[in-house]
């Protein structure tokens, strides 16, 4: 039997989803904690892989929310009502299991893998719990710019691993709907099919939007290659990232992983 909350019309699905804006800059007011605990509530229902509940979130506050956002390059995570680091935590199922008398396995790609599945279904259900609550948020995977730091901050043990943090408040901002790429790229029909040269250029054109500055038309291949081209911000990242999985115990090849949780 469906439920009555499951019977919203395609309009009202289609209007909730349009309404989404990652926000970045939010008013100085804080989250009722009625709303905190629904949000809260509404990620812990979240499907979960092997019923483990692979995640932590770490609230941030005080001192450390300032750091947080210091070591991210995000400042709104200080000034934004409520803000979280989102982390795979494939460590306390271990410990569930050592607890009930059997011994815990290792599987160190296994647990990235489903850690962070686990973790990003969540902490969207909680972005999204607070978009119907009213609020809206922000993604952070600016972690990685200060994560070997963060993990010490936060005190993350082995098996925890940062995926990203996520900051939610009353948007202060009036925010461009930010457009997405042709469906016929990202939905395949049974099998993969890559996209033709005209179809990259006219996504590229569709997409430009995104990049836009106040005053500058936007160019989102520049964007893209920032982040992706060689030497850009993800190929920085990427020592960082796999020095943070060595140091969490995720690491599957000669990594600590092989040793039980200390
Ligand atoms: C995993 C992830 C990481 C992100 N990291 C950042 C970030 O570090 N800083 C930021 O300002 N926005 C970040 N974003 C927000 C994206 O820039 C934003 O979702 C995207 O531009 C689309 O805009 P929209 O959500 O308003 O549609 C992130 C989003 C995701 C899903």
């Amino acid at each position: 039997m469906s439920l009555p909350t499951r019977q919203q019309t395609p309009e009202q699905v289609r209007a909730f989803f349009d309404a989404h804006r990652t926000v970045r800059h939010y008013r100085d007011e804080p989250m009722p904690q009625e709303h905190l605990d629904t949000i809260l509530y509404a990620a812990q229902r979240a499907p979960t892989d092997a019923t483990a509940q692979l995640y932590s979130f770490v609230r941030l506050s005080g001192d450390v929310k300032a750091k947080v956002a210091q070591l991210t390059t995000n400042a709104h995570i200080a000034s934004a009502a409520e803000s979280f680091v989102v982390c795979s935590d494939t460590r306390r199922v271990r410990q569930l299991v050592e607890a009930a008398g059997y011994a815990a396995g290792q599987s160190p790609a296994i647990d990235v893998h489903f850690g962070l599945g686990d973790a990003v279904l969540a902490g969207q259900n909680m972005l999204t719990a607070a978009e119907m609550l009213g609020y809206q948020g922000c993604w952070i995977g600016g972690v990685m710019n200060g994560l070997d730091e963060i993990i010490t901050l936060l005190q993350l043990p082995p098996g925890v691993l940062p995926f990203a943090a996520l900051t939610i408040g009353l948007s202060a901002e009036d925010t461009p709907h930010r457009p997405r790429l042709p469906r016929e790229l990202v939905v395949h029909e049974n099998a993969y099919r890559d996209p033709t040269p005209g179809e990259l250029q006219a996504a590229t054109r569709q997409m430009n939007p995104i990049a836009a500055r106040p005053g500058k038309p936007g160019d989102w291949a520049r964007l893209l290659n920032a982040y992706f081209g060689v030497g850009g911000s993800m190929a920085q990242r990427e020592p960082v990232l796999e020095a943070a999985l060595k140091r969490q115990g995720l690491w599957a090849e000669g990594s600590p992983a092989a040793e039980p949780l200390s």
